[in-house]
């Protein structure tokens, strides 16, 4: 029989996977061609500076390509809108069971980045038949679809503006994980935003401290993902929660998602409003240069022509 190998992101490497090779200097990782067995060598895989991990799938003890395809099932790029929805379904399960344990604190990064990437190529194939699938929200899986839009919308944005693979990623997990805080309100709260109480406002808004300080407990969570969590509703005047940074207190990555989430908040229909088309919202935030910086605005639009 042929081996088939095939080349995957070290995120989603799994014990029992035959591993062909690591792609960084040798002087990183030095084993090649073994099987995968202890969550010692698993994690000095993550730890080396390499993206991709070529594995045999003919050598490996799990099943490889099904474990992709549940993971990432829009396998081929997709812009019929009944496959889309299929697959952000599929996503759905991912995002969800991710996002669940770690509300619950078992945070697993791992499925947290299958569902960003799954979430990076779906906006990637097709933009406007993603965001019509996502802009539909139901009140239980809000948060859930609204992480998975602004995961792909942040990812996507970040390699627009040139960033590194390794950063677009990164940002795409840290998008996943923003609205973590919202798991940890009660849902009676969140899905009422009309008729909302000062004092039930008052918990809303707490959200991004909340998720902060719940990331802040597992070790494993870079920076940049800590900062997202807290500091998404900052926006450059100093008008924004939770801290009231300004602009040169507010870095790129956290004006990306500022931005993605805005804009996914106003196309976004919900039970209880109508969301707004792309040109209106895109152009709300252009005419708001004291909120949003134009030039992300721009590039962001740049998705959906
Ligand atoms: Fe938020």
């Amino acid at each position: 029989m042929l081996d088939l190998t095939i080349r995957i992101s070290k995120n989603v490497v799994r014990l029992g996977m035959y591993i062909e090779g690591i792609e960084c200097p040798v002087s990183e990782f030095k084993r090649r061609r073994f099987m995968l067995e202890s969550d010692a060598e698993l994690q000095a895989i993550r730890n080396t500076s390499a993206q991709f991990v070529l594995v045999n799938c003919s050598r490996s003890r799990i099943d490889v390509t099904a474990l992709l395809e549940r993971a990432n099932p829009l396998t081929k790029p997709s812009s019929n809108p009944a496959e889309m929805k299929a697959a952000i379904g599929e996503t759905l399960k991912t995002a969800r069971r991710g996002l669940d344990a770690a509300g619950a604190g078992e945070l697993n990064l791992d499925d947290i980045g299958l569902a960003a990437d799954a979430a990076i190529r779906m906006i990637d194939s097709a933009p406007d038949v993603f965001l019509e699938v996502t802009r539909l929200k139901t009140k239980d899986e809000a948060t859930y679809i609204h992480s998975i839009a602004v995961s792909a919308l942040m990812g996507k944005l970040a390699t627009l503006l040139d960033m590194s693979d390794a950063e677009a990623r990164m940002i795409g997990q840290a998008g996943m994980l923003h609205d973590v805080g919202k798991l940890l309100i009660p849902n009676a709260i969140l899905n009422n935003p009309g008729s909302l109480t000062l004092e039930e406002l008052k918990i809303v808004r707490e959200h991004p401290e909340l998720g902060y300080r719940h990331l802040r407990k597992f070790p494993d969570v870079p920076e940049l993902i800590l900062d997202i969590c807290r500091l998404h509703h900052e926006v450059l005047d100093g008008s924004g929660y939770p801290l009231g940074l300004k602009a040169d207190q507010i870095s790129l990555p956290i004006r990306i998602c500022t931005v993605c989430d805005v804009f996914d908040a106003l196309t976004s229909e919900r039970p209880y409003k109508k969301g707004w088309e792309t040109a209106k919202a895109l152009s709300w935030m252009f005419e708001r240069p004291q909120l949003f910086e134009r030039r992300l605005v721009i590039r962001l639009g740049s998705m959906f022509e």
